[in-house]
């Protein structure tokens, strides 16, 4: 097992990864536990996978549990799911020293996070992640919320959790797209800012598309250092924790133009949104020309999308994807800044992008 700890001061946590930690999970609560009670929070899909398996080993130590499941899929990230959950945990009098589990993936993640921190102002929570992207990305870091008519991600809090949990044997019941997805958000740490980790990854692609369980902890963990590193120097991202960000403009226009449907995963459009990047920044003359041409052989290798163009079914043209592009959180002033890069390993943020260069990248992709 690797633990990595996020230092922020009295609110530090440690994230746990590791094979079949869910069996042993209540060894973990040790010290952190003011009774012998836990709410789990998760979803119909996880229920049947995880659950159970948490539940015994709870019950096994004495621990009660009272558990809610909710729809699966992004419609839960919602006020209505919000409400409901919030109404649960008071009429089952979860008290302001309990803590409840968000057992799942990025959704249950967001939105038990976000209702821990609005419950009686604020509950501990701890989030056991069942997802590569969560495991990797949403579960670590601290930001919680649900979606509004007017967006994503837009009504939320920055709300620590009090440990993460990150079984890796999860990683064996989720089905490739989904995986592959949760990869893309892998591969954008190397991309962002560790080159070593970026040809660790080349090197053991097999290895990982095999889902090998101790190059997953690896990866996962390394994924996590790093993450926490961002989040400790800018918590509420005023600065570099818009890093974090590499390839996420393009993929939001993407999502939006998709309809968040399953047209194309949040992981995917990552995966899309970091190659862009990649093209841009050669097209600015800021990264070698050979950087988008070496990601894109990983993805393939790995069986991953790396154009626009493969994503099934109609899209808007490239006018309409930069439109999208800036109704982005990062238009300031009504000037696009983007996450581009000086080569593999060394993104930053890069300020006023014309939007024509953009333009031509996105219909290079659509061609492609
Ligand atoms: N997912 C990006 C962040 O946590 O800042």
């Amino acid at each position: 097992m690797k633990k990595v700890t996020v230092p922020l001061d009295t609110r530090s946590y440690d994230i746990l990864i590791g094979e079949d930690l869910i069996p042993y999970f209540p060894i973990h609560l040790e010290g952190i536990l003011t009774r012998n009670f836990l709410a789990i929070i998760t979803d119909k899909n996880v229920e049947k996978t995880h659950l159970s398996r948490l539940v015994k080993a709870l019950s096994a130590s004495g621990i009660e549990t009272k558990i809610l499941s909710i729809d699966p899929g992004e419609g839960s990230k919602s006020w209505k799911t919000l409400q409901m959950t919030v109404d649960w945990m008071l009429a089952n009098k979860i008290e302001r020293n309990d803590i409840v589990v968000a057992l799942g993936g990025g959704v249950v993640g967001d939105l038990v996070g976000f209702a821990a921190a609005i419950l009686r102002r604020g509950i501990r929570f701890i989030q056991c992640p069942t997802s590569l992207l969560a495991q990797v990305d949403s579960s670590v870091g601290g930001k919680t919320g649900i979606n509004s008519v007017h967006g994503k991600n837009l009504v939320g809090a920055f709300y620590q959790p009090s440990q993460v949990i990150s079984d890796i044997s999860t990683l064996h019941t989720i089905n490739e797209r989904d995986f592959l997805a949760g990869y893309g958000e892998v591969v954008k740490y190397g991309l962002l800012g560790d080159y070593d980790f970026y040809c660790w990854l080349e090197k053991n692609f097999t290895k990982i598309k095999e889902r090998d369980t101790q190059t997953l902890i690896t990866a996962v963990a390394h994924s996590c250092e790093m993450k926490a590193e961002i989040v400790v120097n800018d918590e509420k991202e005023y600065g570099d924790r818009a890093l974090l960000n590499l390839g996420h403009t393009f993929c939001h226009a993407l999502e939006t133009a998709t309809g968040y449907s399953d047209r194309m995963l949040h992981g995917e459009g990552v995966a899309i949104g970091c190659i862009l990047a990649f093209d841009l920044s050669a097209k600015m003359k800021l990264s070698s020309q050979e950087d988008p041409v070496r990601i894109k052989k990983h993805f393939s290798d790995m069986g991953m999308m790396s154009s626009i163009k493969e994503i099934s079914g109609l899209l808007p043209d490239a006018d309409t994807l930069v439109e999208l592009m800036f109704q982005d959180k990062k238009v300031v002033n009504g000037k696009l800044n983007l996450i581009l890069t000086k080569g593999i390993g060394k993104a930053f943020i890069a300020r006023d992008i014309d939007p024509v260069l953009i333009k031509s990248v996105i219909n290079e992709s659509l061609a492609s």
